[in-house]
């Protein structure tokens, strides 16, 4: 429960694209709600569309979509 609670914090601290400072909780919603590409995750939250175009995000998503899909 704490460790629950702790992850879910870190979430919305977390930014996993830094250009749009879009924090993790925003990405995980996303990809539970169907978004299973990077891509797919980019048009639902705006990720990857910064000044990298997606270098620094886009193995940090990619590894998110990997989790996701090992877990369910
Ligand atoms: S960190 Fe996501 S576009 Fe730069």
């Amino acid at each position: 429960m704490e460790n629950n609670l702790n992850e879910q914090v870190l979430d919305k601290i977390t930014k996993v694209c830094t250009c749009k400072a879009i924090p993790r909780s925003k990405i995980k919603d996303a990809i539970k709600a169907g978004a299973h590409t990077v891509e797919q995750v980019s048009k639902a939250t705006g990720a990857c569309t910064g000044g990298c175009r997606g270098y620094r995000c886009t193995p940090t998503i990619q590894n998110l979509i990997d989790k996701h899909l090992e877990n369910n």
